[in-house]
Protein backbone atom coordinates (compact mmCIF):
# COMPACT_ATOMS: atom_id res chain seq x y z
CA UNK A 1 0.00 0.00 0.00
CA UNK A 2 1.58 3.05 -0.87
CA UNK A 3 1.66 6.32 1.82
CA UNK A 4 -0.86 8.71 0.12
CA UNK A 5 -4.09 8.19 0.57
CA UNK A 6 -6.36 6.31 -1.99
CA UNK A 7 -7.35 9.29 -3.72
CA UNK A 8 -3.98 11.83 -3.65
CA UNK A 9 -3.02 12.69 -7.14
CA UNK A 10 -0.01 14.65 -8.51
CA UNK A 11 -0.94 17.37 -10.83
CA UNK A 12 1.60 17.68 -14.54
CA UNK A 13 3.02 21.00 -12.91
CA UNK A 14 3.55 18.74 -9.59
CA UNK A 15 0.58 19.95 -7.31
CA UNK A 16 -0.79 17.65 -4.54
CA UNK A 17 -4.60 17.18 -5.23
CA UNK A 18 -6.41 14.99 -2.66
CA UNK A 19 -9.95 13.56 -4.32
CA UNK A 20 -9.49 16.15 -6.60
CA UNK A 21 -9.28 19.32 -4.68
CA UNK A 22 -5.26 20.50 -5.05
CA UNK A 23 -3.17 21.51 -1.83
CA UNK A 24 -2.95 25.69 -2.96
CA UNK A 25 -6.80 25.57 -2.93
CA UNK A 26 -6.90 23.36 0.28
CA UNK A 27 -4.60 25.70 1.90
CA UNK A 28 -6.22 28.65 0.81
CA UNK A 29 -9.67 27.78 1.73
CA UNK A 30 -9.06 26.20 5.15
CA UNK A 31 -5.19 27.86 6.15
CA UNK A 32 -2.56 26.20 7.62
CA UNK A 33 -1.60 23.59 9.06
CA UNK A 34 -4.59 21.59 8.07
CA UNK A 35 -5.16 18.08 8.60
CA UNK A 36 -7.03 16.56 4.96
CA UNK A 37 -9.14 13.47 5.77
CA UNK A 38 -9.61 11.44 2.43
CA UNK A 39 -13.25 10.06 3.46
CA UNK A 40 -12.91 7.42 0.79
CA UNK A 41 -10.06 6.26 1.24
CA UNK A 42 -10.81 5.80 5.82
CA UNK A 43 -13.96 4.03 4.87
CA UNK A 44 -12.42 1.39 2.31
CA UNK A 45 -9.66 0.66 4.88
CA UNK A 46 -12.50 -0.12 7.38
CA UNK A 47 -14.52 -2.10 4.81
CA UNK A 48 -11.24 -4.22 4.26
CA UNK A 49 -10.93 -4.81 8.16
CA UNK A 50 -15.13 -6.05 7.67
CA UNK A 51 -14.45 -8.32 4.57
CA UNK A 52 -11.32 -9.87 5.43
CA UNK A 53 -12.38 -11.04 8.80
CA UNK A 54 -15.63 -12.01 7.44
CA UNK A 55 -13.57 -13.64 4.73
CA UNK A 56 -11.81 -15.62 7.18
CA UNK A 57 -14.58 -16.09 9.60
CA UNK A 58 -17.98 -16.42 8.13
CA UNK A 59 -20.54 -12.91 8.02
CA UNK A 60 -21.91 -12.25 11.52
CA UNK A 61 -19.02 -13.57 13.21
CA UNK A 62 -16.84 -10.59 13.54
CA UNK A 63 -17.07 -7.49 14.85
CA UNK A 64 -14.91 -4.74 14.08
CA UNK A 65 -14.29 -1.86 16.97
CA UNK A 66 -12.85 1.22 15.19
CA UNK A 67 -10.84 2.86 17.84
CA UNK A 68 -11.22 6.09 18.52
CA UNK A 69 -8.10 7.20 20.14
CA UNK A 70 -6.47 6.70 16.89
CA UNK A 71 -8.70 10.04 15.53
CA UNK A 72 -12.42 10.77 16.59
CA UNK A 73 -15.30 13.11 15.51
CA UNK A 74 -18.93 13.03 15.16
CA UNK A 75 -18.33 12.63 11.52
CA UNK A 76 -16.51 9.96 11.35
CA UNK A 77 -18.67 8.26 13.73
CA UNK A 78 -21.39 8.63 11.06
CA UNK A 79 -19.29 7.24 8.43
CA UNK A 80 -18.60 4.50 10.85
CA UNK A 81 -22.67 3.93 11.43
CA UNK A 82 -23.52 3.52 8.11
CA UNK A 83 -20.95 1.10 7.46
CA UNK A 84 -21.35 -1.28 10.11
CA UNK A 85 -18.52 -0.79 12.19
CA UNK A 86 -18.61 -0.50 15.97
CA UNK A 87 -16.40 1.69 18.52
CA UNK A 88 -14.14 1.43 21.00
CA UNK A 89 -14.03 4.26 23.66
CA UNK A 90 -11.75 4.80 26.41
CA UNK A 91 -12.79 7.38 28.37
CA UNK A 92 -15.74 9.63 28.97
CA UNK A 93 -14.49 12.04 26.29
CA UNK A 94 -14.75 9.95 23.45
CA UNK A 95 -17.81 8.40 24.58
CA UNK A 96 -19.11 12.37 24.58
CA UNK A 97 -18.54 12.53 21.01
CA UNK A 98 -20.16 9.05 20.07
CA UNK A 99 -23.34 10.81 22.07
CA UNK A 100 -22.97 13.29 20.14
CA UNK A 101 -22.91 11.75 17.22
CA UNK A 102 -25.73 9.32 18.72
CA UNK A 103 -24.02 6.19 17.95
CA UNK A 104 -25.39 3.18 18.56
CA UNK A 105 -25.24 2.14 22.21
CA UNK A 106 -25.31 -1.42 21.17
CA UNK A 107 -22.13 -0.85 19.39
CA UNK A 108 -19.96 0.53 22.04
CA UNK A 109 -17.17 -0.76 24.07
CA UNK A 110 -15.73 1.16 26.58
CA UNK A 111 -11.88 0.04 27.41
CA UNK A 112 -9.46 1.95 29.58
CA UNK A 113 -7.23 1.27 32.84
CA UNK A 114 -8.38 3.60 35.21
CA UNK A 115 -12.18 4.88 34.18
CA UNK A 116 -13.92 6.74 36.79
CA UNK A 117 -16.44 6.06 38.84
CA UNK A 118 -18.39 8.56 36.69
CA UNK A 119 -17.56 7.36 33.37
CA UNK A 120 -18.73 3.65 33.89
CA UNK A 121 -22.12 5.47 35.46
CA UNK A 122 -22.49 7.36 31.79
CA UNK A 123 -21.30 4.35 29.62
CA UNK A 124 -23.69 2.82 31.86
CA UNK A 125 -27.02 5.50 31.09
CA UNK A 126 -26.06 5.69 27.76
CA UNK A 127 -26.33 1.73 27.26
CA UNK A 128 -23.13 0.75 25.87
CA UNK A 129 -22.65 -3.31 24.93
CA UNK A 130 -19.46 -4.44 27.04
CA UNK A 131 -17.07 -2.98 29.88
CA UNK A 132 -13.80 -4.31 29.14
CA UNK A 133 -13.17 -4.52 32.79
CA UNK A 134 -9.47 -4.08 33.23
CA UNK A 135 -8.28 -4.61 37.20
CA UNK A 136 -9.99 -5.94 40.65
CA UNK A 137 -11.18 -2.13 41.46
CA UNK A 138 -13.04 -2.03 38.64
CA UNK A 139 -15.35 -4.85 39.01
CA UNK A 140 -16.97 -4.07 42.24
CA UNK A 141 -17.05 -0.33 40.74
CA UNK A 142 -18.87 -1.55 37.57
CA UNK A 143 -20.82 -4.10 39.69
CA UNK A 144 -22.26 -1.47 42.05
CA UNK A 145 -23.36 1.00 39.17
CA UNK A 146 -25.34 -1.98 37.63
CA UNK A 147 -26.29 -3.24 41.14
CA UNK A 148 -27.64 0.64 41.29
CA UNK A 149 -29.51 0.76 38.03
CA UNK A 150 -30.48 -2.70 39.02
CA UNK A 151 -29.40 -3.77 35.47
CA UNK A 152 -27.12 -6.77 34.25
CA UNK A 153 -23.96 -4.86 32.51
CA UNK A 154 -22.08 -7.23 29.53
CA UNK A 155 -18.46 -6.85 30.32
CA UNK A 156 -15.24 -8.67 28.76
CA UNK A 157 -12.01 -9.16 30.77
CA UNK A 158 -8.72 -7.53 29.45
CA UNK A 159 -5.94 -10.26 29.97
CA UNK A 160 -2.21 -9.77 29.20
CA UNK A 161 -0.98 -12.85 27.74
CA UNK A 162 2.51 -12.42 28.69
CA UNK A 163 3.95 -10.64 24.65
CA UNK A 164 5.34 -7.89 23.92
CA UNK A 165 5.12 -7.44 20.50
CA UNK A 166 7.35 -4.99 18.44
CA UNK A 167 7.61 -3.75 15.38
CA UNK A 168 9.45 -6.08 13.46
CA UNK A 169 9.27 -9.28 16.67
CA UNK A 170 7.63 -10.83 19.80
CA UNK A 171 9.34 -11.41 22.50
CA UNK A 172 6.68 -14.25 25.25
CA UNK A 173 7.54 -12.67 28.85
CA UNK A 174 6.58 -14.59 31.91
CA UNK A 175 4.76 -11.90 33.65
CA UNK A 176 3.72 -8.26 32.12
CA UNK A 177 5.19 -5.32 33.57
CA UNK A 178 2.39 -3.36 32.18
CA UNK A 179 -0.75 -1.40 33.96
CA UNK A 180 -3.65 -2.73 31.49
CA UNK A 181 -5.41 -5.92 32.27
CA UNK A 182 -5.01 -9.09 34.14
CA UNK A 183 -1.94 -11.24 33.56
CA UNK A 184 -2.99 -14.61 32.24
CA UNK A 185 0.18 -16.54 33.38
CA UNK A 186 -0.30 -15.34 36.99
CA UNK A 187 -3.64 -16.37 37.69
CA UNK A 188 -5.30 -13.31 37.74
CA UNK A 189 -7.22 -13.40 34.72
CA UNK A 190 -8.79 -16.41 35.74
CA UNK A 191 -9.52 -15.37 39.25
CA UNK A 192 -11.26 -11.59 37.28
CA UNK A 193 -13.07 -14.11 35.25
CA UNK A 194 -14.28 -16.26 38.65
CA UNK A 195 -15.29 -12.79 40.22
CA UNK A 196 -17.03 -11.13 37.53
CA UNK A 197 -18.96 -14.69 37.69
CA UNK A 198 -19.48 -14.09 41.30
CA UNK A 199 -21.55 -10.98 40.07
CA UNK A 200 -25.46 -11.05 40.08
CA UNK A 201 -24.80 -7.50 38.14
CA UNK A 202 -22.23 -8.22 35.79
CA UNK A 203 -22.45 -10.89 32.37
CA UNK A 204 -19.26 -12.26 31.53
CA UNK A 205 -19.32 -12.70 27.78
CA UNK A 206 -15.96 -12.78 26.94
CA UNK A 207 -12.03 -12.29 26.96
CA UNK A 208 -9.75 -9.13 25.30
CA UNK A 209 -6.25 -9.01 24.61
CA UNK A 210 -4.56 -5.79 22.99
CA UNK A 211 -0.76 -6.51 22.05
CA UNK A 212 0.61 -3.74 21.26
CA UNK A 213 0.56 -1.21 18.52
CA UNK A 214 2.39 -1.22 14.86
CA UNK A 215 2.95 -5.30 15.28
CA UNK A 216 3.96 -6.62 11.39
CA UNK A 217 4.56 -9.48 12.72
CA UNK A 218 1.07 -12.05 13.00
CA UNK A 219 3.01 -14.69 14.91
CA UNK A 220 2.47 -12.53 18.43
CA UNK A 221 -1.63 -12.27 17.80
CA UNK A 222 -1.74 -16.20 16.72
CA UNK A 223 0.36 -16.63 20.35
CA UNK A 224 -2.29 -14.25 22.28
CA UNK A 225 -5.06 -16.07 20.85
CA UNK A 226 -4.11 -19.62 21.94
CA UNK A 227 -3.30 -18.26 25.10
CA UNK A 228 -6.59 -16.75 25.96
CA UNK A 229 -8.37 -19.73 23.78
CA UNK A 230 -6.83 -21.55 26.89
CA UNK A 231 -8.07 -19.55 29.56
CA UNK A 232 -11.20 -19.60 27.84
CA UNK A 233 -11.08 -23.65 27.55
CA UNK A 234 -9.90 -23.57 31.78
CA UNK A 235 -13.10 -20.94 32.44
CA UNK A 236 -14.94 -23.59 30.87
CA UNK A 237 -13.85 -26.65 32.36
CA UNK A 238 -14.65 -24.77 36.29
CA UNK A 239 -17.73 -23.37 35.65
CA UNK A 240 -19.31 -24.80 32.33
CA UNK A 241 -19.30 -21.52 30.64
CA UNK A 242 -17.81 -21.62 27.35
CA UNK A 243 -17.96 -17.04 26.83
CA UNK A 244 -18.86 -16.63 23.23
CA UNK A 245 -16.54 -13.40 22.59
CA UNK A 246 -12.93 -13.24 21.82
CA UNK A 247 -11.88 -9.90 21.83
CA UNK A 248 -7.60 -9.51 19.79
CA UNK A 249 -7.68 -5.96 20.05
CA UNK A 250 -5.89 -3.60 17.46
CA UNK A 251 -2.17 -2.64 16.09
CA UNK A 252 -1.93 -3.73 12.82
CA UNK A 253 0.75 -2.10 11.43
CA UNK A 254 1.02 0.56 8.28
CA UNK A 255 3.70 1.93 6.09
CA UNK A 256 5.03 5.67 7.16
CA UNK A 257 7.69 5.76 4.58
CA UNK A 258 8.34 4.53 1.09
CA UNK A 259 9.63 0.98 0.79
CA UNK A 260 7.27 -0.15 4.12
CA UNK A 261 4.57 -2.02 3.89
CA UNK A 262 1.26 -2.50 6.07
CA UNK A 263 0.00 -5.54 7.62
CA UNK A 264 -2.40 -7.07 5.18
CA UNK A 265 -5.74 -7.82 7.10
CA UNK A 266 -6.89 -10.86 5.05
CA UNK A 267 -3.42 -12.39 6.11
CA UNK A 268 -3.70 -11.99 9.61
CA UNK A 269 -7.50 -12.66 9.17
CA UNK A 270 -6.76 -16.17 7.64
CA UNK A 271 -3.89 -16.65 9.69
CA UNK A 272 -5.95 -16.00 13.15
CA UNK A 273 -8.57 -17.81 11.88
CA UNK A 274 -6.70 -21.03 11.13
CA UNK A 275 -4.73 -20.71 14.79
CA UNK A 276 -8.34 -19.76 16.76
CA UNK A 277 -9.99 -23.07 15.06
CA UNK A 278 -7.39 -25.36 15.47
CA UNK A 279 -6.96 -23.91 19.39
CA UNK A 280 -10.37 -24.47 19.78
CA UNK A 281 -11.22 -27.66 18.61
CA UNK A 282 -7.92 -28.94 20.75
CA UNK A 283 -10.32 -27.51 24.00
CA UNK A 284 -13.67 -29.28 22.68
CA UNK A 285 -14.84 -25.05 22.24
CA UNK A 286 -16.64 -23.69 19.67
CA UNK A 287 -14.83 -20.79 17.29
CA UNK A 288 -15.87 -17.37 19.74
CA UNK A 289 -17.18 -14.61 17.87
CA UNK A 290 -14.18 -12.56 16.98
CA UNK A 291 -13.62 -8.57 17.94
CA UNK A 292 -10.98 -6.33 16.47
CA UNK A 293 -9.91 -3.19 16.85
CA UNK A 294 -7.94 -1.29 14.86
CA UNK A 295 -7.52 2.50 15.37
CA UNK A 296 -4.03 3.36 12.94
CA UNK A 297 -4.45 0.87 10.32
CA UNK A 298 -8.17 2.64 9.29
CA UNK A 299 -7.31 6.82 9.80
CA UNK A 300 -3.57 6.32 9.71
CA UNK A 301 -3.01 6.17 5.98
CA UNK A 302 -6.18 8.26 5.34
CA UNK A 303 -4.79 11.70 6.46
CA UNK A 304 -1.87 13.96 5.68
CA UNK A 305 -1.20 17.32 6.75
CA UNK A 306 -0.26 20.03 4.86
CA UNK A 307 1.94 22.80 6.42
CA UNK A 308 3.24 26.48 5.02
CA UNK A 309 6.93 26.98 4.80
CA UNK A 310 7.63 30.30 7.34
CA UNK A 311 11.19 30.53 7.35
CA UNK A 312 14.37 28.64 5.99
CA UNK A 313 18.20 28.52 6.98
CA UNK A 314 21.16 26.23 6.48
CA UNK A 315 23.61 25.60 9.06
CA UNK A 316 27.38 23.63 8.47
CA UNK A 317 27.36 20.57 10.05
CA UNK A 318 30.83 19.40 11.57
CA UNK A 319 31.51 16.94 8.84
CA UNK A 320 31.81 20.39 6.49
CA UNK A 321 28.20 19.30 5.01
CA UNK A 322 25.55 21.72 5.47
CA UNK A 323 21.98 21.31 6.29
CA UNK A 324 18.59 23.15 5.57
CA UNK A 325 16.10 23.73 8.33
CA UNK A 326 13.21 24.46 7.01
CA UNK A 327 10.61 25.66 9.80
CA UNK A 328 6.72 25.11 9.19
CA UNK A 329 3.56 26.80 11.01
CA UNK A 330 2.71 23.84 12.90
CA UNK A 331 5.00 21.02 14.60
CA UNK A 332 5.00 18.88 17.79
CA UNK A 333 1.89 20.63 18.74
CA UNK A 334 0.15 18.83 15.65
CA UNK A 335 2.59 15.53 15.26
CA UNK A 336 4.27 14.44 18.96
CA UNK A 337 4.96 11.38 17.24
CA UNK A 338 8.26 11.65 16.48
CA UNK A 339 9.41 13.65 19.22
CA UNK A 340 8.00 10.48 21.54
CA UNK A 341 8.34 7.71 19.35
CA UNK A 342 11.08 8.78 17.69
CA UNK A 343 8.44 8.31 15.04
CA UNK A 344 9.32 8.84 11.32
CA UNK A 345 7.65 10.25 8.56
CA UNK A 346 8.28 12.06 5.01
CA UNK A 347 7.32 15.03 3.38
CA UNK A 348 7.01 16.49 -0.14
CA UNK A 349 6.81 19.93 -1.77
CA UNK A 350 2.62 19.96 -2.28
CA UNK A 351 2.60 23.13 -4.10
CA UNK A 352 4.38 23.01 -6.97
CA UNK A 353 7.79 20.56 -9.19
CA UNK A 354 10.61 21.78 -8.32
CA UNK A 355 13.89 20.85 -10.06
CA UNK A 356 16.36 22.45 -8.22
CA UNK A 357 19.24 20.30 -6.68
CA UNK A 358 18.37 17.92 -3.59
CA UNK A 359 19.54 19.17 -0.38
CA UNK A 360 19.95 17.69 3.09
CA UNK A 361 17.10 18.84 5.20
CA UNK A 362 15.10 19.05 8.96
CA UNK A 363 11.81 19.86 8.76
CA UNK A 364 10.84 22.05 12.26
CA UNK A 365 8.07 23.42 13.61
CA UNK A 366 7.43 26.40 15.37
CA UNK A 367 7.64 25.61 19.20
CA UNK A 368 10.25 26.65 21.37
CA UNK A 369 12.06 23.68 21.83
CA UNK A 370 15.01 22.51 19.76
CA UNK A 371 13.34 19.01 19.79
CA UNK A 372 10.34 20.07 17.90
CA UNK A 373 11.09 17.93 14.49
CA UNK A 374 8.49 16.90 12.31
CA UNK A 375 11.08 15.17 9.72
CA UNK A 376 14.84 14.66 11.06
CA UNK A 377 16.68 13.51 7.61
CA UNK A 378 15.06 14.20 4.22
CA UNK A 379 16.67 14.96 1.18
CA UNK A 380 14.12 18.31 0.03
CA UNK A 381 14.72 20.51 -2.79
CA UNK A 382 17.05 23.40 -2.55
CA UNK A 383 14.63 26.32 -3.64
CA UNK A 384 12.00 25.58 -0.96
CA UNK A 385 11.31 28.95 0.35
CA UNK A 386 8.32 30.91 2.93
CA UNK A 387 4.46 30.40 0.98
CA UNK A 388 5.71 27.04 -0.25
CA UNK A 389 3.64 23.98 1.24
CA UNK A 390 4.67 20.69 2.58
CA UNK A 391 2.42 17.87 2.82
CA UNK A 392 3.10 14.98 5.23
CA UNK A 393 1.16 11.64 4.51
CA UNK A 394 -0.04 8.75 7.19
CA UNK A 395 -0.56 11.70 9.67
CA UNK A 396 -4.50 10.60 10.50
CA UNK A 397 -3.77 8.06 13.40
CA UNK A 398 -2.29 10.28 16.51
CA UNK A 399 -1.78 13.09 15.32
CA UNK A 400 -5.50 15.46 15.93
CA UNK A 401 -5.72 13.21 18.67
CA UNK A 402 -3.02 13.24 20.28
CA UNK A 403 -2.52 17.55 19.59
CA UNK A 404 -1.81 20.09 22.10
CA UNK A 405 -2.01 23.62 22.73
CA UNK A 406 1.96 23.94 23.54
CA UNK A 407 3.15 27.34 23.63
CA UNK A 408 -0.54 28.53 22.89
CA UNK A 409 -1.02 27.00 19.65
CA UNK A 410 -4.39 26.19 18.25
CA UNK A 411 -4.98 23.27 17.12
CA UNK A 412 -5.68 22.76 13.40
CA UNK A 413 -8.82 21.50 11.75
CA UNK A 414 -10.00 18.57 10.04
CA UNK A 415 -11.07 18.61 6.74
CA UNK A 416 -12.87 15.64 5.22
CA UNK A 417 -12.12 15.88 1.61
CA UNK A 418 -14.49 13.70 -0.91
CA UNK A 419 -15.02 13.93 -4.77
CA UNK A 420 -13.89 17.45 -5.40
CA UNK A 421 -15.97 18.89 -2.43
CA UNK A 422 -14.35 19.80 1.04
CA UNK A 423 -16.00 19.92 4.61
CA UNK A 424 -14.77 21.15 7.90
CA UNK A 425 -15.34 18.31 10.42
CA UNK A 426 -13.46 19.61 13.19
CA UNK A 427 -12.89 23.25 13.01
CA UNK A 428 -9.50 25.14 13.99
CA UNK A 429 -9.32 25.93 17.03
CA UNK A 430 -8.90 29.96 17.68
CA UNK A 431 -7.43 32.24 19.99
CA UNK A 432 -11.21 33.07 21.80
CA UNK A 433 -11.17 29.25 22.59
CA UNK A 434 -7.88 29.21 24.12
CA UNK A 435 -8.94 32.08 26.51
CA UNK A 436 -12.57 30.82 27.09
CA UNK A 437 -10.43 28.61 29.83
CA UNK A 438 -9.23 31.86 31.45
CA UNK A 439 -11.04 32.84 34.74
CA UNK A 440 -10.18 36.65 35.02
CA UNK A 441 -12.17 36.46 38.76
CA UNK A 442 -9.01 34.22 39.88
N1 LIG B 1 -7.52 -1.48 21.35
C1 LIG B 1 -6.94 -1.13 22.50
C2 LIG B 1 -7.40 -1.71 23.75
C3 LIG B 1 -5.89 -0.20 22.49
O1 LIG B 1 -5.30 0.14 23.63
C4 LIG B 1 -5.46 0.37 21.27
C5 LIG B 1 -4.38 1.35 21.21
C6 LIG B 1 -6.13 -0.02 20.09
C7 LIG B 1 -7.15 -0.97 20.16
C8 LIG B 1 -5.79 0.55 18.73
O2 LIG B 1 -4.49 0.30 18.35
P1 LIG B 1 -4.05 0.67 16.84
O3 LIG B 1 -4.78 -0.25 15.91
O4 LIG B 1 -4.43 2.09 16.60
O5 LIG B 1 -2.57 0.48 16.84
N2 LIG B 1 -0.19 6.86 20.64
C9 LIG B 1 0.49 5.70 20.08
C10 LIG B 1 -0.42 4.52 19.97
C11 LIG B 1 -1.05 4.13 21.28
C12 LIG B 1 -2.03 3.01 21.10
C13 LIG B 1 -2.81 2.80 22.35
N3 LIG B 1 -3.79 1.78 22.25
C14 LIG B 1 1.07 6.08 18.73
O6 LIG B 1 0.94 7.23 18.32
O7 LIG B 1 1.70 5.24 18.07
Amino acid sequence: MSMWSKNASWAADGELFIAGISATTLASEFGTPLFVLDEDDFRSNARRFIDAFEEAFGAGKVSVYYAGKAFLSASVIKWLEEDGLNLDVCTGGELAVAKLAKFPPSRIEFHGNNKSVAEIEEALDYGVEYIAIDSFVEISRVEKAAATRGMIQKVIIRTTPGIEAHTHEFIATAHEDVKFGFSIASGAALEAARQVRGSTHLDLQGLHAHIGSQIFDTDGYELAAKRIIELLATIRDESNLELPLLDLGGGFGIAYLAGESALDPATVAKKMCAVISSACEAHGLKVPHISIEPGRAIVGPSMATLYEVGTTKSVTLENGGSRAYIAVDGGMSDNIRPAIYDAEYTVVLANRRSTAALQPSRVVGKHCESGDIIIKNVDLPSDIAPGDLLATPVTGAYGRSMASNYNHISRPPVVAVSDGKARIIVRRETHEDLLRLENMEG
